[in-house]
């Protein structure tokens, strides 16, 4: 089920076929005859990770010493400890029936286990503290029944990303900021049969001929799988952490990213139907900020939601969640984000949002922008809101249509009312940068008008960004009327005000 590995590695993915089939309850009887068969015990003892550095290694400039630790998660195992675990995770697999176990629920199947690698150690004489015992048979609990070494990490919620660059260097992203942790696979092998593991639960394949795969796990975190011999330094993993607890307004209000004034506005311009582009990086909080956009939708509203990997969590009543399917391996079946923002427009939405316009599909979204579908939201790779702006005109220019530029702007200026700008600063914290409008057209010229920006002031000595959220005097934005059609213009004009610098 999990794809074959090369003879003499140990991996739990392998179908254990040569021991007679054991009923769970056996095991423990069919372990202890194999291993009286087994060659004779040897006594290994357990000792700690040297902690000396190598003579003539160079120290680390100390500035860059600090990115460069890694975080400890779980206790540091030693090189001794891996070849421990690598004997008695032989002897497991040797000794259970994987197709056996993979019919037990989860907690019975790890009971087996421990049962089991607790009778090896005793019988191959291998000197451990409890402590140290513990610690081998959750890591052989969680090689054999979940995704290795990468458990503790997706246990944490504090964890945004996970990035694997091959065996020995794995990377996390916790409060902004990228380290690398002491988390370390056995060799490229598990860490490939791992990633096999992950993408064979949405049907796929990753391999030489189809090296490139996206997945999700059960908990709804978003997977990349990048392989040899496109990746040259061993497969690689990149794992976007589902948040169970997704942020609110006013979680990025707690943290900075924005203003209480500057979140009124936000949620004004959700309520009163704008058109709303996000804007940012990689990463930089564009589908949290939809998602908490979509907060205010009414509950009475028919919301479409089109995304690549469902990550938006709409709480209204009328939702349809829709999402892309990628070609099969046969190269066919595939359905694009075009093909579902087209079919939205057939569903009576009362707003469609897009998770991510990355294609052709700007073009239909923004048709149905301007078709009665207020209040459309998409997010989009830009650094600024101008340059959002001309990558979604790019977008509909690389998808064939054959329109004039200024006709592309026209649909541009007469779809989208509002560019919300996100970004990942240098220190690791995620602001919102721009509210910006989009006014019209001079001659061929897209005209924006700026109402809410963040100022950097500064730094502090820890290297902390210093700045606020302020408006930029304008008093009557371009959505001031759509405002006050839903009652909320005097909220608007509060928030306005209490932002002036
Ligand atoms: N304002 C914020 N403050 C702190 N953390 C945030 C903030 N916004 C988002 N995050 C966290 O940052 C991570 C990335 O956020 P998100 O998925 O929204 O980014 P994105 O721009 O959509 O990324 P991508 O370009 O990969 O789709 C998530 O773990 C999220 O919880
Ligand atoms: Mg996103």
């Amino acid at each position: 089920m999990f794809g074959k590995r090369p003879p003499g590695s140990p991996d739990a993915s392998r179908t254990f076929s040569a021991a007679p089939a054991t009923a769970p309850g056996s095991a423990s009887v069919a372990v202890r005859e194999r291993l009286k068969t087994a060659a004779a015990p040897r006594p290994v003892a357990l000792a700690a990770a040297p902690a000396a550095r190598p003579a003539g290694e160079l120290k680390p400039a100390p500035a860059r010493r600090k990115a460069q630790e890694p975080e400890r998660v779980g206790a540091e195992r030693s090189a001794e400890y891996y070849a421990i675990k690598t004997t008695i995770f032989n002897a497991l697999i040797d000794t259970i029936d994987l197709g056996q176990l993979s019919r037990l629920d989860n907690e019975t199947a790890a009971d087996e286990i421990r049962d089991i690698v607790t009778e090896i150690i005793s019988i191959k004489n291998v000197a451990m503290s409890i402590a140290e015992q513990e610690q081998l048979l959750q890591d052989i609990c969680n090689d054999v029944l979940g995704y290795g070494p990468l458990e503790p990490l997706l246990a944490r919620d504090d964890i945004a990303d996970i990035m694997v660059n091959g065996a020995g260097h794995v990377f996390i992203e916790v409060n902004g900021r990228v380290r690398k942790t002491n988390i370390k696979f056995r060799d490229n092998a598990q860490l490939m049969n791992i990633c096999q593991r992950i993408v064979s639960q949405v049907g796929r394949r990753v391999d030489e001929s189809s090296p490139i795969c996206d997945a999700r796990l059960a908990d709804g975190s978003r997977v990349n799988v990048i392989a040899p011999p496109l990746a040259l330094d061993g497969p690689t993993l990149t794992i976007r952490k589902f948040k169970k607890d997704k942020l609110k307004l006013s979680n990025l209000v707690d943290f900075g990213s924005i203003s209480p004034e500057g979140a009124r506005i936000l949620e004004i311009i959700g309520a009163c139907r704008a058109n709303v582009l996000i804007s940012g990086g990689t990463g930089s909080g564009k589908t949290t900020l939809l998602n908490c956009l979509t907060g205010f939708i009414g509950e009475e509203e028919r919301v479409i939601t089109c995304e690549d990997a469902a990550e938006l969590q709409l709480q209204q009543p009328h939702v349809v969640r829709l999402e892309t399917r990628p070609p099969n391996l046969e190269g066919s079946g595939q359905v694009t984000m075009r093909d579902l923002v087209k079919n939205c427009l057939r569903m009576r939405p009362e707003r469609i949002i897009v998770g991510e316009v990355r294609g052709p599909e700007a073009f239909d979204l923004l048709q149905a922008m301007n078709t009665g579908h207020d209040g459309s939201m998409g997010t989009l790779h830009a650094n600024s809101p101008r340059e959002g702006l001309s990558r979604l005109e790019s977008m509909i220019t690389m998808g064939g249509y054959n329109l004039p530029t200024k006709t592309i702007r026209e649909m541009i200026t007469g779809s989208i009312d509002v560019v919300i700008q996100a970004a990942r600063l240098r220190d690791g914290t995620r602001k919102i940068t721009h509210i910006t409008e989009v006014l019209g057209m001079e001659g061929d010229v897209i005209i924006t008008q700026d109402l809410f920006l963040y100022e950097i002031t500064g730094e502090d000595a820890d290297g902390n960004i210093l700045g606020r959220h302020v408006s930029t005097g304008i008093a009557r934005p371009k959505f001031w009327d759509r405002a006050r059609y839903f009652g909320l213009e005097h909220a608007l004009a509060q928030a306005l005000d209490a932002s002036e610098a």
